[in-house]
């Protein structure tokens, strides 16, 4: 009995230090550790993020039979602290209908869908079907919005047997619902991407929808398709002044080239979107290259709205080198807003949890040698912006590894933007869209910048003051990058 408890003491020790101890770079190349991905093969967006029984249930649009998109299903995975995620098996395959395409999950507290059997709320998830045969036909109805629901908690699911709940008015892209209840009128709002608009639909049951209106035209950026929209509302921090933020990714025309996700701030009615912008304004969730699709859990614990995005781009997911599957999440974020110079702005920071689980790297002056091993971890840099002239690069860091690999992170002073140099930071020939520096825009005005860093084997995630300017950056160095050196 005794050696064999002390071995399972060890193996418990062993686990539960996976991440501040950091798992071994012998792992399959390119693995996240702290990061959610798939066991194998192909996953995008996340999808009916909900909590629920204490658990944060992550679905996600997976194809199990390769490591490209193919017909789409709902993987599933909980944590219960966004840190450790637990696979389960699928949640929901094709059917007649389609394919399972993106959508959103909610709690029915009040049964308003009357499906509720036994103690357990009904979990209703509301998603799109994409009928490939439609498409193929060149119809343009092919997209329409089905419904499942688990009646145990959201661990088996069932489709409703009248699907679907919202047929096309004859629209080729019309997808990707997202569920939330608005109180003041005890009733759903579905917010649905429709070609480049989101319109707003309502509904008592779940189950019968109407139209309400349409936000977006003329407003903010057009470069693609606007796709997962997410609408939420926001208190800022300081104050209590309360806004509504409505997230829209668009597959086209980012930042820095190929799919991003805009927001906009303003108000919502219970009928429709008022931007408080002007409408030429565009404003980024992240700037960097591989955020997008992201939206937030339905009923959260906590203050601020939790986000998960894709930590990919369309303009090459398909093509990254990892296998045996290909993508990752983004770090769960918490999102607030605050005012900046006159506008409102989102602000995203890691949650507490993630930070919590990392190791922290000190940047220090000399060339440090970052432990063996240690495929993630953190880094704070304090920049005093007085001390550099206006027409200065600012060097912040530079990680490189024995196989001639180089990360940098660059500060443009007279342009107030934040470099991301990936052109030397390993392999990158999959795509000529891959090997590029990508720039991030700061958006607060202050002579001290701040940059929060979390590495993790294939990505860097940068938040800047505050979280005001975020960048979430793919890479696949052909070693560990070992070292680091700071000019500061
Ligand atoms: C966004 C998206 C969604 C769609 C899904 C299909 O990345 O194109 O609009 O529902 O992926 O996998």
């Amino acid at each position: 009995m005794y050696p064999l408890k002390l071995l399972l003491l060890v193996c418990c020790l062993l686990s539960l230090n996976t991440l501040k101890g950091q798992s071994p770079y012998t792992r399959e190349r390119w693995r996240p550790v702290l990061h959610f991905s798939p066991k194998a093969n192909w996953m995008n967006d996340p999808n009916g993020l909900v909590y629920y029984g204490g658990k944060y249930h992550l679905f996600y649009q997976y194809y199990p039979g390769a490591m490209v998109w193919g017909p789409m299903h709902w993987g599933h995975a909980v944590s219960k602290d966004l840190v450790q995620w637990e696979h389960l098996p699928i949640a929901l395959y094709p059917d007649s209908l389609g394919y399972i395409f993106s959508g959103s999950v909610v709690v029915d507290e009040n049964n308003t869908a009357g499906l509720q059997r036994g103690k357990e709320k009904t979990l209703v998830a509301i998603y799109t079907y994409h009928d490939p045969l439609g498409e193929k036909k060149g119809t343009s109805d092919f997209q329409t919005q089905g419904m499942a629901y688990s009646n145990d908690g959201g661990y088996s699911w069932k489709k409703n047997t009248n699907n679907p709940v919202l047929k096309n008015p004859g629209i080729k892209d019309f997808r990707d619902p997202k569920v939330s209840w608005y109180a003041p009128e005890k009733k759903w709002i579905m917010t649905l991407a429709v070609a480049d608009r989101v319109h707003f639909y309502g509904s008592t049951n779940l189950k019968e929808w109407t139209f309400l209106s349409s936000f977006g035209e003329r407003e903010g950026s057009h470069g693609g398709v606007w796709e997962c929209p997410d609408l939420l509302r926001i208190q800022e921090a300081a104050g209590g002044k309360e806004k509504w933020v409505l997230l829209v990714s668009i597959g086209n025309g980012g930042p820095n080239g190929g799919s991003a996700t805009q927001y906009f701030t303003g108000h919502f009615n219970g009928q429709q979107f008022i931007n408080e912008e002007a409408p030429e304004m565009v404003k980024w969730v992240d700037q960097g290259t591989d955020n997008y699709a992201g939206v937030t859990f339905f009923n959260a614990p906590g203050k601020h709205p939790v986000f998960i995005g894709w930590m990919s781009n369309w303009l090459y997911a398909q093509q990254v080198p990892t296998s045996p599957w290909r993508s990752a999440m983004t770090i769960p974020r918490q999102l607030k807003i605050s005012t900046l110079h006159g506008q409102t702005r989102l602000l995203s920071e890691p949650v507490p949890a993630a930070v919590a689980s990392l190791k922290k790297i000190v940047p220090d002056t000399r060339e440090q040698l970052i432990e063996n091993n240690l495929v993630a971890y953190s880094m704070d840099f304090k920049i005093d912006l007085t001390k550099y002239p206006s027409n200065d690069t600012v060097l912040i860091a530079r990680w490189n590894n024995t196989a001639g690999d180089i990360l940098l992170l660059r500060y443009i002073v007279s342009q107030e933007m934040i470099e991301i140099d990936r052109t030397q930071a390993g392999v990158h020939d999959f795509h000529p869209e891959f090997g590029k520096i990508i720039r991030g825009k700061r958006i607060k005005k202050s002579n001290e910048l701040k940059i929060h860093i979390i590495m993790d084997h294939s990505s860097v995630e940068l938040f800047a003051d505050e979280g005001s300017l975020a960048m979430s950056v793919l890479l696949f160095p052909r070693q560990h990058l070992q070292f680091f050196s700071t000019l500061l």
